[in-house]
């Protein structure tokens, strides 16, 4: 079973042309998938798409067919969607909502009602693989853009998804974030998991498997 297959995709926002136009997108346990594509070509409406977040929460428009896991990304109950594909956006402010690191972290595991002990365990694990332990009970909006980014893919971790979509992770990133997230990807492939990177920097490319192309609303398979 592949983590992620789309079939016939198409989507766009509820103004313009579509920006993709029944899109073929797999990818399976174990590897990384990255997408590049000029800026407006709609990568980060993919990432919203493909966690459901549109149209879900965001409006849009969108046909075809999301298999996540096996099962239709639209008939999931949110909670369980949560725990198969997580999403850091481009923007990490607009994904941090709470005053503290801990609070970021905790508040999608007091969603999903874990018991408290699993919670601290969890909470504790993702911030020690992002390296922002000892930044726990700090006030998130006094840490760098690149912790913040940190912050927001330390939240998703804590759910243990098992698809994790990154848009743009790097361009905020200093080398010591970067070390962090590619460790991230790596540990993700190690496990069988599938992550999607959004991607244009080359050095940060060897850790991907397979990379597409999206523009003018066509998704192709770039052969190296
Ligand atoms: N909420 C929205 N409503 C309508 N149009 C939108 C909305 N958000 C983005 N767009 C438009 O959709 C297109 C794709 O945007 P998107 O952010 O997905 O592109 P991108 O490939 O991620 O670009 P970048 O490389 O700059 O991040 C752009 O033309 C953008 O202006
Ligand atoms: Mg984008």
């Amino acid at each position: 079973m592949m983590a992620l297959k789309a079939r016939q995709l198409t989507f766009g926002h509820l103004e313009g042309p579509p920006l993709l136009e029944k899109g073929e997108l797999e990818i399976g346990k174990g590897e990384c998938v990255a997408v590049t594509g000029p800026s407006g070509a709609g990568k980060s409406t993919l990432c919203h798409v493909l966690a459901g977040v549109i149209p879900r929460s965001l409006p849009g428009r969108v046909s075809g067919e999301i298999l996540l896991f096996g099962d239709r990304l639209w008939d999931l109950p949110l909670a369980e969607t949560v725990r198969r594909v997580g999403v850091v956006f481009q923007d990490p402010d607009a994904q941090l909502f709470f005053p503290t690191v801990e609070a970021e972290v905790a508040f999608g595991l007091e969603n999903l009602c874990f018991p408290e002990e699993e919670m601290a365990r969890r909470i504790g694990a993702s911030l020690d693989l992002v390296g922002l332990s000892r930044y726990r009970c700090q006030a998130t909006q006094d840490l760098s853009q690149g912790q913040k980014q940190l912050v927001a893919l330390a939240a998703v971790l804590a759910l243990e998804p098992g698809l994790l979509i990154l848009d743009e992770i790097f361009a905020s990133l200093d080398q010591q974030g970067a070390a962090v997230v590619q460790g991230v990807i790596a540990d993700y492939k190690a496990k069988g998991r599938a992550v999607l990177l959004v991607e244009h920097d080359p050095e940060n490319l060897p850790v991907v498997d397979r990379i597409l192309h999206l523009a003018q609303g066509k998704l192709r398979e770039v052969v190296p």
